[in-house]
């Protein structure tokens, strides 16, 4: 595999640098294509790194929506090639109906999103320094909206308290050694250009060889020059958290748990996410936290397919219910391998501390994959917004669903008593994003210098 290629988040969430700042570009009216290439390419793409690069201390990753795609000169039959979800967009209202979003209360990307830049460092300053050497003075790009900033939060954790970035799949020639049993997923589900779970090439964006001169001939398109090799596609979502909502819901809902487990309240946030805050997986750790356990992933629901350690609706086992989907674990282990994400969300917005604020905070959501309605809008669709999901009912994900219609209850089986709390708030609301092209490396660097 051409590891080159890849843009280095493919394989890394880069946890290492502490820093992390998502910029919305858009061309400024009346620059030409020609002038945003040019710029693009003399601004941006000398910080962008491979997963082969040697990472400065400050760097970017490149990637546009189909506006950003136009800006850059690509036409109404190129953008074609493109997903219709992707062409569409997230702001759409089909897609909106798909993901269950309300885009009249989003504060970002209602009109589209052109460009991400997403810049990562060592130091916030870093990384606010590297955006505006990309950006300050430019005279064809502009800020779209203010840039998302990662904050920092203790020990990986996410606002609510829970370690997050524990799974992740292992993806075939990107990542050496499987982390855990699970057999690496092919790379043609997060990758263009390679095979996917059915052995097949993904599909992916072409030009008429006309148009695409210098490129190799596509795979997948006869008789069209490629543009997907190397590429991938990009979900980015602002996921606002309540996080008093969260911990008073935990401080009642949990009040008739007393008596019967040592903490009520850290109990009932592990059966809602799966796993306790320290990351320890329920099934694994079925009684009580183990930060032992904390980066544990190499287990299954065989042994659990009743829930009564990691309850079915848990947010953890509807994100990828692993062999827990009847008819049978092979078989469910064999549908699921179709719907991996490879997640680099970081939270925004300041620690909580004792009393509301009334700051936003949140999840800057951000996952890869090859093939955005079978992956990504499948799980939110179906797993995280899905009211019957494995047995359920008028459940949607007690962690992030959106409530709607009715669905708010959670149920934790039997262990030691069966509880199905109701009238659970909502903890997280989108606010807004939008879906990317993440091109490779050989194709960014011919959208941005090669076209005539
Ligand atoms: C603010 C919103 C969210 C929060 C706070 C959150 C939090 C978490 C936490 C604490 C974990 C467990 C740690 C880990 O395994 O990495 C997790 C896992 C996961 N989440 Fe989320 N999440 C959010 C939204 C979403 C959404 C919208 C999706 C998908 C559409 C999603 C997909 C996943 C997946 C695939 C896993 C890994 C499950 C596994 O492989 O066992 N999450 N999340």
């Amino acid at each position: 595999m051409k590891r080159a290629d890849l843009q280095a988040i493919v394989a890394s969430g880069f946890g290492d640098r502490g820093a992390a700042r998502y910029v919305f570009v858009r061309a400024r009216a009346g620059s030409t294509p020609e002038e945003v290439r040019a710029e693009l390419a003399a601004r941006a793409l000398p910080h962008v790194v491979s997963i082969e690069s040697n990472k400065p201390h400050a760097f970017a990753q490149l990637a546009f929506g189909p506006g950003g795609l136009r800006a850059i000169g690509l036409d109404d039959e190129e953008l074609d090639t493109f997903p219709r979800e992707f062409v569409q967009g997230m702001a759409h209202p089909e897609r909106a109906r798909v993901n269950g979003d309300r885009v009249d209360e989003w504060h970002l990307g209602r009109g589209g999103l052109d460009v991400l830049i997403a810049v990562f460092a060592g130091s916030d300053g870093a990384a606010l320094a590297l955006e505006r050497a990309m950006l300050d003075g430019a005279r064809h790009l502009e800020r779209a909206c203010e840039p998302l900033v990662a904050s920092r939060l203790p020990d990986q954790t996410e606002h609510f308290g829970f370690r997050d970035g524990v799974s992740q799949p292992s993806i075939l020639g990107v990542h050496g050694d499987p982390r855990g049993p699970e057999r690496p997923v092919p790379t043609g589900e997060f990758v263009m250009g390679y095979e996917n779970v059915y052995g097949q090439l993904p599909a992916a964006p072409s030009l008429s060889p006309a148009r695409g001169v210098g490129l190799p001939e596509s795979r997948v398109s006869p008789g069209r020059r490629d543009l997907g090799d190397g590429g991938a596609y990009l979900v980015l979502r602002k996921l606002e958290q309540d996080v008093f909502a969260w911990r008073a819901w935990l401080r009642e809902a949990s009040r008739p748990l007393a008596g019967y487990v040592a903490d009520p309240e850290a109990y009932l946030g592990a059966k809602v996410v799966g796993r306790w805050a320290s990351g320890a997986p329920l099934v694994t750790c079925p009684r009580a936290d183990d930060p032992a356990h904390a980066t544990k992933n190499d287990f299954d629901y065989d042994l659990d397919l009743s829930g009564l350690a990691c309850p079915r609706g848990a947010h953890i086992r509807r994100t990828n219910p692993r062999g827990a989907l009847p008819p049978s674990p092979p078989r469910s282990r064999a549908a699921v391998e179709t719907r991996r994400l490879v997640r680099r969300g970081r939270p925004y917005g300041p620690p909580a501390g004792d009393a509301p604020d009334g700051e936003a905070r949140g999840l800057v959501f951000v996952c890869l994959c090859a093939n955005l309605a079978r992956q990504f809008e499948f799980v939110q669709q179906t797993w995280v917004e899905g009211v019957k999901f494995d047995g359920g009912w008028s459940e949607d994900d007690p962690l992030v669903g959106a409530r709607r219609a009715g669905a708010d209850r959670f149920t934790i089986p039997r262990d030691p008593v069966r509880y199905a709390p109701r009238g659970l708030p909502r903890f997280v609301t989108a606010r807004g994003g939008g879906y990317f092209f993440l091109p490779g490396m050989d194709r960014l660097r011919w959208l941005l210098g090669a076209r005539g």
